[in-house]
């Protein structure tokens, strides 16, 4: 079965089921999960509960899609995520995106869904960052060594040579710095590296990814941004600087630490994403 037929029939099992359409979607990185938990009058689907979505790789980890209300405005949110490096193929990675932008489709009316947040845990490179920072992301490399859209092309997606120029859209980088200006909030902004783990960098990668000019490293994302922008989605990115990438700080890294951070800058997140999510779609009503 097709990618595209696999979204579809995730998309019409959750169009059966939602009573309100989401206008805005949010992949919700490592860490980063307690934003869903705010949302009022929601619904949630465990993935493991959802055909075609891969099997969790780490027991009581499976994730799930959450969709209910921020202010106004209905939010589907993805918490939890497929990563390259748990041995998913990029077809799977990328499933809740193609599945969220589908969605959009099943009904004949608004929202339609077209908008993406991605947030996830990264490690800084750019010497002036440090752990619990959030960096909205200007653009991305991508040093995973493989592309989701390698393979057969499937049209109904888009293009076969998507344009990344804009891929992180320069008006929702805008909404998101008036956005942490007006809650006082530091907003770092930088160029996201995707690299393929597990394991964290070593100190000579670290200083090669600093020279490429990247400000934060990380293991996901990169993917979902290039299919959603395939699809014609808006992106916003911003990722939480759980730590400073190997080698810049003098002490080992750990994933519980990279967890504890996440957490602890979560309720900056969860500010900023309530104050963003609005005026997103104020921006551009229709999409
Ligand atoms: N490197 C790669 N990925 C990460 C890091 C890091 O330092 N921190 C969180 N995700």
């Amino acid at each position: 079965m097709t990618q595209y037929e696999q979204a579809a029939i995730v998309a019409n099992f959750l169009a059966e089921r939602l009573e309100v359409m989401p206008a805005v979607w949010v992949v919700l990185g490592s860490g980063l999960g307690a934003f869903a938990d705010t949302l009022n009058s929601a619904q949630r689907f465990a993935y493991t509960d959802l055909p075609h979505f891969p099997p969790a790789t780490v027991a009581g980890h499976g994730g799930a899609v959450i969709v209910g209300q921020c202010q106004s405005v209905t939010v589907g949110v993805m918490q939890g995520r497929f990563h390259y490096y748990e041995g998913y193929e990029l077809d799977q990675v990328t499933l809740p995106i193609r599945v969220a932008k589908l969605l959009g489709g099943v009904r004949p009316c608004r929202p339609r869904g077209n908008r993406l947040i991605v947030t996830n845990a990264a490690g800084g490179l750019n010497p002036n960052f440090t752990a619990g920072d959030l960096m909205l992301i200007t653009d991305h490399i991508n040093l995973l060594g493989a592309n989701p859209l390698r393979g057969i092309h499937d049209e109904r997606f888009g293009a076969r040579f998507p344009d990344l120029t804009a891929a992180y859209d320069p008006d929702y980088r805008r909404i998101a710095l008036e956005s942490a200006d007006q809650l006082g909030l530091t907003l770092q902004q930088g160029i996201y590296v995707a690299v393929a783990g597990p394991t964290y960098e070593t100190p000579a990668e670290t200083r090669m990814l600093q020279a490429i000019a990247a400000d934060a490293v990380g293991m996901s994302t990169v993917p979902e941004v290039i299919v959603a922008r395939q699809m014609g989605m808006r992106v916003l990115g911003i990722s939480c600087i759980t730590n400073l990438a190997a080698g810049i700080a003098n002490h080992p890294l750990s994933h519980q630490d990279v967890l504890a951070t996440g957490q602890r800058a979560s309720s900056q997140l969860i500010a900023l994403l309530q104050h963003i999510l609005p005026r997103l779609c104020e921006a551009d009503p229709m999409v």
